[in-house]
């Protein structure tokens, strides 16, 4: 019955992570999945999550039992104000439709049925390069996947032009999938300036945003700063589509917990959406699972657990911050050819270094330092112990 079937690749991604596990060398560097590390190497659990925990296992009230389709209400709710700020017109307005989602990717998933079935899209852009689970979760949910032009690899940022001409070109009815910020792979983001130009281009060709927010508050330590983008787009009158995850910026990684915010134009509009949702939903899972919404609610809902966790957060983006500069100088101070100030004016996890696939499989062949193959590090897996290592990986690998 299954002898047809062929041996699937392995995810380029979550590869590496247990590639670096295999790995028995004691100089090994894990540079490839996006989750955050101590300076000691070790993933963080936030302080403000284990209380807010504490306190849910300490409440007579906990218990076990099914989720609405649409998952923790109080949570939704919280999350949406975190988004897109508590005095948002479509917050007050209540026409944003949200649901909990099993993270990032269930909540694209969700946002990408639901778009195929009451839509009707001719396609969506997507930037090149992005996170390659973007490509196949819209080509699942049967929209056509087109690319607009976004790494520039001369200049090493944004190819603003070349966004803006493939926006301009972009067939009617297609969604425009946008990182809200800190770009993955690439660590750049339009300055906000940038952003108005492809809100005009978008606005003028009326073009359905949909924005993945990964990392809220952990590319520059504000939450504010890092909405920019998304609360420009709604305060100029977009309707648009935002997914959400806890993952990064609580570290909640494991619980799978993010929301899916549809902007609607009115109320009525957002229950209606609402309602289909759910209908999107209850044949994949359901309904969410509980316990990351309880510790999010928590967190967001208690204000002594809240700011715990804002400054946490700043320490955290910091660290980042301090390792992208540590990185920077020992690459200067061993004489590595070429510039690399890219790695301090990118922001968010990831550097995009530049290097080729085959420098790549230097990188991790030879120097044990795991990475994904398209030149994408997490500088979350740098610290003060292995910096020089990395840089010392770097120049060798130039060589090939
Ligand atoms: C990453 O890009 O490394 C993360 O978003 C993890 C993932 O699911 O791919």
């Amino acid at each position: 019955k299954f002898g047809h079937i062929k041996l699937a690749p392995d995810d380029a991604i979550l590869q590496t992570a247990i590639a670096f596990r295999n790995d028995s060398h004691t100089d090994k560097v894990n540079l490839g999945v996006g989750a955050y590390r101590t300076d000691e190497g070790k993933p963080l659990l936030f302080r403000a999550v284990k209380e807010a925990e504490k306190q849910i296992l300490a409440d007579p009230a906990t218990n076990k039992e099914y989720l609405g389709i649409d998952g923790h209400l109080k949570f939704n709710k919280l999350a949406q104000e975190l988004l897109l700020g508590e005095s948002s017109s479509a917050v007050l307005e209540k026409r944003v439709a949200s649901v909990q989602t099993i993270s990032g990717t269930g909540s694209l998933r969700i946002g990408a049925e639901f778009l195929s079935m009451f839509f009707n899209p001719s396609c969506v852009l997507i930037s090149r390069p992005t996170w390659g689970n973007h490509i196949t979760i819209f080509e699942r949910a049967r929209i056509p996947v087109k690319y607009y032009p976004y790494w520039n690899p001369k200049t090493k940022g944004v190819d603003i032009e070349g966004m803006i001409n493939a926006l301009n070109d972009a067939p009617e009815k297609s969604i425009v999938l946008l990182h809200a910020c800190a770009h993955n792979p690439t660590g750049v983001d339009p300055t906000p300036d940038q952003w108005e130009r492809i809100a005009d281009v978008m606005a003028r060709k009326d073009l359905l945003p949909y924005f993945d927010s990964a990392y809220q508050g952990f590319a520059t330590g504000s939450i504010e700063r890092d909405a920019f983008a998304i609360r420009m787009f709604i305060s100029r009158g977009f309707q648009c589509v935002i997914s959400q995850s806890f993952a990064k910026n609580m570290g909640l990684y494991g619980e799978r917990i993010g929301a899916l915010h549809i902007v609607c134009r009115t109320s009525e509009i957002a229950d209606k959406v609402l309602s289909q949702l759910k209908i999107v939903i209850r044949p994949m899972y359901s309904n969410p699972p509980m316990h990351g919404a309880l510790i999010a609610a928590k967190v967001l809902e208690d204000p002594a657990l809240k700011n715990i966790w804002l400054s946490e957060l700043e320490q955290v983006s910091q660290r980042i911050i301090q390792m992208r500069r540590v990185l920077l100088e020992e690459l200067v101070r061993i004489e590595t050819p070429g510039d690399w100030t890219h790695i301090t004016s990118q922001i968010g996890m990831f550097s995009f270094t530049g290097l080729s696939p085959a420098q790549c499989e230097n990188m991790i062949k030879k120097w044990h330092c795991y990475m994904l193959t398209n030149g994408r590090i997490s500088m979350a897996g740098i610290n003060s112990r292995n910096y020089q290592h990395v840089a010392r990986a770097i120049k060798d690998s130039l060589q090939i």
